[in-house]
């Protein structure tokens, strides 16, 4: 199972310092962009939360993928929920393209707020980001909106339809198998009722991973 940790912007360098040589083996940890040398040359892979659809230049504040993966990045979040209203569907297929061509893993996320026509949402978000795009080094994570950060998650029967329905739609549409992770407060309470869906890949664990022990109590119990 693959292990993603969205660290988000939880961490002061000081916690940087006490957790970075204490993470679970092969797992994918994804620090804020600043920290990243910190995190390199460990037994775990380490991912950039972001990626600029530019190529190197004038770019204040963006982070180039060539410079993530000159420096050791081997993967990508890009279209996680909490940047998606900074950015459209259109630039985040820009910055897919640009990760892939710089030999970046992407992780797309993928997810519909509560109010919305779910089939309609990810259809959309997927036919649009990955419009041209070579699946071979893409996974993608379905992170619901209205399960992140807020202790709900949908029941294993309605992700497993929605992982169905996001590879029927990749399939049918690209020609290609993708791996599905689900994210959304998975916790180590609630691992092992997830951990049976059959079609899952692995999860995408934001909060819960910040705590070492946490993110080790949730490997264990998918290892
Ligand atoms: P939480 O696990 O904190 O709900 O966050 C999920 C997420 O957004 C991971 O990218």
């Amino acid at each position: 199972m693959i292990v993603v940790g969205n660290l988000k912007m939880y961490m002061t360098y000081e916690d940087v310092l006490n957790y970075k040589d204490n993470i679970p083996d092969d797992v994918i940890i994804c620090p804020s962009s600043i920290f990243i040398p910190y995190f390199l040359n460990h037994n775990y892979q380490v991912g950039i939360q972001d990626i600029s659809m530019y190529d190197l230049g004038s770019h204040t504040g963006d982070i180039g993928a060539k410079q993530a993966k000159d420096m050791g990045v081997s993967y990508t979040i890009i279209g996680h929920s909490e940047r998606r209203n900074k950015e459209t569907d259109e630039e985040i297929n820009k910055k897919i393209k640009k990760a892939l061509e710089n030999n970046l893993k992407v992780i797309l996320c993928i997810g519909e707020n509560k109010d919305e026509d779910k089939n309609n949402k990810l259809k959309n978000q997927l036919l649009t980001d990955l419009d041209g795009v070579d699946l071979d080094n893409i996974i993608i994570a379905y992170e619901p909106i209205w399960c992140i950060g807020t202790g709900i998650t949908p029941t294993n029967v309605q992700i497993e339809d929605t992982i169905n329905f996001i590879k029927s739609i990749v399939n049918d549409n690209f020609k290609k198998s993708v791996k599905v992770l689900y994210g959304g407060s998975v916790d180590k309470n609630n691992i092992d009722t997830l951990k049976k869906i059959d079609n899952v890949a692995g999860f995408l664990i934001g909060k819960a991973s910040t705590d070492c022990v946490h993110l080790k109590e949730i490997v264990d119990s998918l290892r």
